[in-house]
Protein backbone atom coordinates (compact mmCIF):
# COMPACT_ATOMS: atom_id res chain seq x y z
CA UNK A 1 0.00 0.00 0.00
CA UNK A 2 0.95 3.63 -0.54
CA UNK A 3 1.79 6.13 2.19
CA UNK A 4 -1.72 7.87 0.74
CA UNK A 5 -3.51 4.63 0.52
CA UNK A 6 -2.75 4.16 4.21
CA UNK A 7 -3.93 7.90 5.23
CA UNK A 8 -7.24 6.95 3.58
CA UNK A 9 -7.93 3.52 5.25
CA UNK A 10 -7.19 5.44 8.71
CA UNK A 11 -9.42 8.25 7.72
CA UNK A 12 -12.41 5.80 6.85
CA UNK A 13 -11.21 4.35 10.52
CA UNK A 14 -12.02 7.64 12.37
CA UNK A 15 -15.67 7.88 10.78
CA UNK A 16 -17.03 6.00 13.56
CA UNK A 17 -15.26 8.19 16.00
CA UNK A 18 -17.57 11.01 14.94
CA UNK A 19 -20.56 11.47 17.25
CA UNK A 20 -24.23 12.42 15.23
CA UNK A 21 -25.99 15.55 16.47
CA UNK A 22 -22.37 17.79 17.89
CA UNK A 23 -19.71 20.12 16.35
CA UNK A 24 -16.37 18.15 15.52
CA UNK A 25 -12.91 19.93 15.04
CA UNK A 26 -10.97 19.15 11.98
CA UNK A 27 -7.52 19.52 11.77
CA UNK A 28 -4.92 20.15 9.31
CA UNK A 29 -2.91 18.65 6.64
CA UNK A 30 -3.03 15.71 3.87
CA UNK A 31 -4.72 13.46 6.67
CA UNK A 32 -6.70 15.56 7.35
CA UNK A 33 -8.20 16.61 4.04
CA UNK A 34 -8.53 12.65 3.31
CA UNK A 35 -10.52 12.80 6.49
CA UNK A 36 -12.65 15.65 5.25
CA UNK A 37 -13.56 13.80 1.83
CA UNK A 38 -14.93 10.90 3.85
CA UNK A 39 -17.12 13.21 6.18
CA UNK A 40 -18.10 14.80 3.37
CA UNK A 41 -20.07 11.14 3.09
CA UNK A 42 -21.92 11.79 6.46
CA UNK A 43 -21.96 15.32 6.69
CA UNK A 44 -25.65 15.37 6.92
CA UNK A 45 -25.35 13.13 10.66
CA UNK A 46 -23.82 16.26 12.37
CA UNK A 47 -24.37 20.10 13.36
CA UNK A 48 -20.65 21.11 11.50
CA UNK A 49 -17.56 21.79 11.97
CA UNK A 50 -14.46 23.98 13.94
CA UNK A 51 -12.11 24.27 11.26
CA UNK A 52 -8.20 24.72 12.38
CA UNK A 53 -7.19 26.62 9.32
CA UNK A 54 -8.21 28.24 6.26
CA UNK A 55 -6.72 25.54 4.22
CA UNK A 56 -9.26 22.83 5.73
CA UNK A 57 -12.32 25.71 6.15
CA UNK A 58 -11.77 25.99 2.11
CA UNK A 59 -12.28 22.43 1.99
CA UNK A 60 -15.02 22.01 3.59
CA UNK A 61 -16.89 24.85 2.21
CA UNK A 62 -16.25 22.79 -1.54
CA UNK A 63 -18.13 19.50 0.92
CA UNK A 64 -20.56 22.02 1.63
CA UNK A 65 -20.43 20.95 5.65
CA UNK A 66 -21.42 23.42 7.82
CA UNK A 67 -18.88 25.71 9.48
CA UNK A 68 -18.92 27.16 13.04
CA UNK A 69 -16.33 30.32 14.73
CA UNK A 70 -14.94 28.85 17.80
CA UNK A 71 -16.22 31.82 19.30
CA UNK A 72 -19.87 30.77 18.83
CA UNK A 73 -19.59 27.36 20.11
CA UNK A 74 -18.98 25.95 24.23
CA UNK A 75 -17.93 22.51 23.34
CA UNK A 76 -16.28 20.08 20.33
CA UNK A 77 -17.33 16.75 20.84
CA UNK A 78 -14.41 15.25 19.22
CA UNK A 79 -11.05 16.55 17.52
CA UNK A 80 -9.56 14.61 14.45
CA UNK A 81 -6.01 15.46 12.99
CA UNK A 82 -2.61 14.26 11.50
CA UNK A 83 0.66 14.49 13.19
CA UNK A 84 4.37 14.52 12.04
CA UNK A 85 5.26 12.72 14.73
CA UNK A 86 3.67 10.54 17.86
CA UNK A 87 5.54 8.56 21.29
CA UNK A 88 4.03 5.81 22.53
CA UNK A 89 2.38 8.21 25.26
CA UNK A 90 0.23 10.03 21.90
CA UNK A 91 2.23 13.17 22.76
CA UNK A 92 2.49 14.86 19.50
CA UNK A 93 4.86 16.80 17.36
CA UNK A 94 2.25 18.84 15.02
CA UNK A 95 2.92 22.03 12.79
CA UNK A 96 4.41 20.41 9.56
CA UNK A 97 1.58 22.20 7.37
CA UNK A 98 2.00 25.80 9.93
CA UNK A 99 -1.47 25.33 11.56
CA UNK A 100 -0.31 23.94 14.69
CA UNK A 101 -1.77 27.48 16.90
CA UNK A 102 -4.94 27.27 15.72
CA UNK A 103 -4.64 23.38 15.45
CA UNK A 104 -3.61 23.68 19.55
CA UNK A 105 -6.69 25.69 20.59
CA UNK A 106 -9.51 23.77 18.54
CA UNK A 107 -7.83 20.13 20.31
CA UNK A 108 -8.42 22.83 23.84
CA UNK A 109 -11.68 22.82 23.36
CA UNK A 110 -12.61 19.58 22.26
CA UNK A 111 -13.70 16.78 24.39
CA UNK A 112 -11.75 13.95 22.55
CA UNK A 113 -8.90 13.81 20.59
CA UNK A 114 -8.60 11.50 17.64
CA UNK A 115 -5.01 11.77 15.91
CA UNK A 116 -4.84 9.45 12.74
CA UNK A 117 -1.91 8.58 10.95
CA UNK A 118 0.28 6.02 8.37
CA UNK A 119 2.52 4.39 10.78
CA UNK A 120 5.63 5.89 9.86
CA UNK A 121 4.87 8.49 12.15
CA UNK A 122 4.90 6.22 15.94
CA UNK A 123 8.64 6.85 16.84
CA UNK A 124 10.20 5.48 20.42
CA UNK A 125 11.57 9.28 20.94
CA UNK A 126 9.92 12.69 19.12
CA UNK A 127 12.66 15.01 17.43
CA UNK A 128 13.59 13.44 14.25
CA UNK A 129 10.94 15.48 12.95
CA UNK A 130 11.81 19.64 13.22
CA UNK A 131 9.79 21.14 16.37
CA UNK A 132 7.61 24.29 14.65
CA UNK A 133 7.54 26.90 16.96
CA UNK A 134 5.06 30.09 15.85
CA UNK A 135 6.62 33.36 16.36
CA UNK A 136 5.69 37.21 15.93
CA UNK A 137 7.46 38.75 13.40
CA UNK A 138 9.17 40.83 15.56
CA UNK A 139 10.78 38.43 17.93
CA UNK A 140 12.18 35.93 15.23
CA UNK A 141 15.70 36.54 15.86
CA UNK A 142 15.48 36.67 20.07
CA UNK A 143 13.83 33.53 20.12
CA UNK A 144 16.14 32.11 17.90
CA UNK A 145 18.76 32.86 20.03
CA UNK A 146 16.78 31.94 23.30
CA UNK A 147 16.18 28.39 21.86
CA UNK A 148 20.10 27.88 20.96
CA UNK A 149 20.87 29.33 24.59
CA UNK A 150 18.40 27.65 26.82
CA UNK A 151 17.00 24.81 24.67
CA UNK A 152 19.31 22.92 22.14
CA UNK A 153 18.93 22.07 18.94
CA UNK A 154 18.98 24.19 15.68
CA UNK A 155 16.51 26.81 14.90
CA UNK A 156 15.95 27.73 11.38
CA UNK A 157 13.55 29.96 9.68
CA UNK A 158 10.78 28.29 7.58
CA UNK A 159 11.47 30.29 4.28
CA UNK A 160 8.70 31.45 2.28
CA UNK A 161 5.95 30.79 4.83
CA UNK A 162 3.32 33.12 6.99
CA UNK A 163 0.49 31.47 9.18
CA UNK A 164 -2.61 31.95 9.10
CA UNK A 165 -2.16 34.50 12.08
CA UNK A 166 0.38 36.22 10.60
CA UNK A 167 3.57 34.69 11.84
CA UNK A 168 6.55 33.25 11.67
CA UNK A 169 7.65 29.48 12.00
CA UNK A 170 11.41 28.43 13.67
CA UNK A 171 11.23 24.80 12.65
CA UNK A 172 13.64 23.54 15.60
CA UNK A 173 16.27 20.25 14.02
CA UNK A 174 18.40 17.53 16.21
CA UNK A 175 16.18 17.50 18.68
CA UNK A 176 15.43 14.22 20.87
CA UNK A 177 12.64 14.86 23.19
CA UNK A 178 12.77 12.94 26.06
CA UNK A 179 10.43 15.16 28.17
CA UNK A 180 8.04 16.70 25.89
CA UNK A 181 5.48 18.08 28.52
CA UNK A 182 8.75 20.11 30.05
CA UNK A 183 9.54 21.21 26.62
CA UNK A 184 6.41 22.37 25.38
CA UNK A 185 6.22 24.46 28.62
CA UNK A 186 9.58 25.98 28.23
CA UNK A 187 9.64 27.13 24.90
CA UNK A 188 6.06 28.48 25.25
CA UNK A 189 7.68 30.78 27.96
CA UNK A 190 10.40 32.38 25.88
CA UNK A 191 8.94 36.10 25.10
CA UNK A 192 7.81 36.01 21.40
CA UNK A 193 6.82 32.66 21.02
CA UNK A 194 2.91 32.18 19.90
CA UNK A 195 3.01 28.34 20.84
CA UNK A 196 4.80 25.25 19.34
CA UNK A 197 3.87 22.32 17.78
CA UNK A 198 4.26 19.81 20.93
CA UNK A 199 1.05 18.41 21.88
CA UNK A 200 1.92 16.88 25.42
CA UNK A 201 -0.04 18.82 28.21
CA UNK A 202 -3.00 17.63 25.86
CA UNK A 203 -1.74 14.83 23.48
CA UNK A 204 -3.77 12.89 21.53
CA UNK A 205 -6.36 10.40 23.50
CA UNK A 206 -6.64 8.02 20.58
CA UNK A 207 -4.09 7.01 17.75
CA UNK A 208 -5.43 5.31 14.81
CA UNK A 209 -2.32 4.17 12.66
CA UNK A 210 -2.64 3.21 8.97
CA UNK A 211 -0.59 -0.30 8.57
CA UNK A 212 -0.63 -2.58 6.09
CA UNK A 213 -1.91 -5.37 8.27
CA UNK A 214 -5.00 -3.04 9.07
CA UNK A 215 -5.67 0.28 11.09
CA UNK A 216 -4.18 -0.21 14.66
CA UNK A 217 -5.37 1.90 17.84
CA UNK A 218 -3.68 3.12 20.75
CA UNK A 219 -5.21 4.31 23.70
CA UNK A 220 -3.63 6.89 25.48
CA UNK A 221 -3.48 5.90 29.61
C1 LIG B 1 -0.38 20.63 10.12
C2 LIG B 1 -0.19 19.41 10.93
C3 LIG B 1 -0.45 18.10 10.28
O1 LIG B 1 -1.35 17.39 11.06
C4 LIG B 1 0.83 17.34 10.17
O2 LIG B 1 1.77 18.12 9.49
C5 LIG B 1 0.62 16.00 9.44
O3 LIG B 1 0.36 16.24 8.08
P1 LIG B 1 0.09 15.08 7.06
O4 LIG B 1 -1.23 14.48 7.42
O5 LIG B 1 0.07 15.78 5.73
O6 LIG B 1 1.20 14.07 7.16
O7 LIG B 1 0.15 19.44 12.08
O8 LIG B 1 -0.01 21.78 10.81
Amino acid sequence: MTQDELKIEVAKAALKYVIPETIIGVGTGSTANFFIDQLATIKDSILGVVASSIATSNRLEGHGINLFDLNEVEEISVYIDGADESDQQLNLIKGGGGALTREKIVAAVSKQFVCIADESKLVKVMGNFPLPVEVIPMSSSYVKRQIIKSIGGVPVLREDFITDNGNLILDIHDLNIEEPQILENKLNNIVGVVTNGLFANRGADILLLGSESGVKTLVSN
